[in-house]
């Protein structure tokens, strides 16, 4: 499984990638605005600090002819770049182009097994399926992912499933439970799942034992 952080702070990104567990980034036009930095700088930037990952970044035109014009601009500034692309009918048409010409996308604002079907049979390299935003509105997010991996699964599409929205380590238990091939996530989440109260209180007591015993490891 692989594991994404969701963010357009470079700095964000610099910490993930420094743990040797990051997969790729995910970003969206609202995480570039309030990254303050131009978007090209910002995309370019995250995908030198993970040169092995899969970086995804977003159209934002809605009409066909505008969309692929960005897509091919944005694909053109780093290998390892996904073009993100909204489920709309403009977008699952640009999906099918870039599919046809070997350029990776990521479809996103996915919210059921129906759009992820159509992002499916269109090539999506990745569907997004948003689980908090769900979650906020009383409903079970989570559903749609589980739907979404049996659907890829049963009938042998190349997506991979990647869960968007991620507010909390729970919805990260959740996609592993599910089969999700990929979680995005802020990196608040990201550092929460290191945390557990049982490995400080293990760890202090190694450690004081270690000490009054005068044993050192030189
Ligand atoms: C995913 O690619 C999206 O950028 C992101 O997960 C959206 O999360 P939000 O619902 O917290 O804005």
């Amino acid at each position: 499984m692989k594991l994404f952080v969701d963010t357009g702070d470079t700095e964000e990104v610099r910490r993930a990638a420094d743990w040797g567990i990051l997969d790729g980034v995910t970003t969206n036009p609202t995480l570039i605005a309030k990254s303050g930095k131009g978007f090209k700088e910002t995309v370019v930037k995250i995908c030198e600090l993970v040169p092995e990952g899969e970086i995804s970044a977003e159209v934002v035109a809605t009409d066909y002819d505008t969309m692929l014009k960005e897509a091919h601009e944005i694909a053109s500034w780093h290998p390892n770049i996904v073009v993100k692309v909204p489920l709309i009918e403009s977008g699952i048409k640009l999906v099918r182009t870039l599919t046809d010409e070997e350029i990776k996308t990521n479809v996103t604002l996915v919210f059921t097994v129906s759009q992820a079907l159509l992002a499916a049979k269109a090539g999506a390299t990745f569907i997004s399926n948003f689980v908090g935003r769900v979650d906020d509105m009383s409903d079970d997010g989570m559903a749609a992912v589980a739907d979404t991996v049996a659907m890829v699964d049963t009938f042998g599409f190349e997506s991979e499933v990647l869960v968007a929205s991620v507010r909390h380590p729970l919805h990260v238990v959740q996609a592993v439970q599910a089969g999700a091939h990929i979680a995005t996530m802020p990196i608040k989440v990201m550092e929460m799942l290191f945390k557990h109260p049982l490995t400080d209180s293990g760890l202090t007591r190694f450690l004081s034992d270690w000490n009054n015993a005068g044993l050192s490891i030189f």
